[in-house]
């Protein structure tokens, strides 16, 4: 049988426990924020968000390719729910497998509700049609510190458009 002294710690321990699973923060102090939105692209027409500065040297392939983009981030996938933030950087053809991966730098910037002025930045590889995973490597304003990672898939694109649903989890303080 356990000791008086053995189940008061025991008991402390679990109590901790508890209270480390309850508020998700890390012994470090920091917050896990989970984020859902929805990226909105436009490839052609008058409101178009991305420009492709260099193209592909073959045809079917996206190697050697390079884009830039300032896409929206808005709360909704209908293409007039409301504009959260921005998404800026750039797209590159990087793998010359037929995967056609991507290197994209992002950075993703919040201009509404409580992370407005706050960015995140993403760098990672992106294979169209399966479910992006990139990883958060850092942020500023309330995501000072932050990392992370996104999963990104898409749930509509036309000839001119493309619309991912987002989820974004990060660590910061
Ligand atoms: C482009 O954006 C403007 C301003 O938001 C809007 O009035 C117009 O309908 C858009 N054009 C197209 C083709 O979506
Ligand atoms: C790509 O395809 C187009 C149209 O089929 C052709 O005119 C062009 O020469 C091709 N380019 C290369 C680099 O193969
Ligand atoms: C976001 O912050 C900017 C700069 O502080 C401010 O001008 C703007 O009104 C804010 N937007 C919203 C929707 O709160
Ligand atoms: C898909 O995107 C098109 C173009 O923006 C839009 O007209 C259509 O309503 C969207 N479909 C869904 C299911 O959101």
């Amino acid at each position: 049988m356990a000791s008086p002294i053995s189940k008061i710690i025991l008991f402390s321990f679990l109590l901790l426990l508890s209270l480390y699973k309850s508020n998700g923060s890390s012994p470090h102090g920091e917050k896990m924020t989970h984020m859902h939105f929805y990226f909105h692209e436009i490839l052609s027409g008058p409101n178009q968000t991305t420009v492709n500065v260099v193209k592909a040297q073959k045809n079917n392939s996206f190697f050697g390719m390079v884009g830039i983009i300032d896409d929206m981030l808005r709360d909704g996938a209908d293409p007039n729910s409301k504009l959260i933030g921005r998404a800026q950087g750039l797209a590159t053809g990087a793998s010359m497998e037929q995967d056609n991966g991507l290197l994209t730098t992002l950075n993703f910037v919040f201009t509404d509700g409580s992370y407005n002025g706050s960015t995140l930045s993403i760098f990672g590889r992106v294979v169209l049609g399966t479910v992006i995973e990139r990883p958060i490597v850092g942020g500023t304003g309330q995501f000072r510190m932050a990392r992370g990672y996104t999963l990104a898939k898409q749930v509509n694109s036309t000839s001119s458009t493309l619309v991912l649903e987002m989820d974004a989890y990060i660590w910061h303080y």
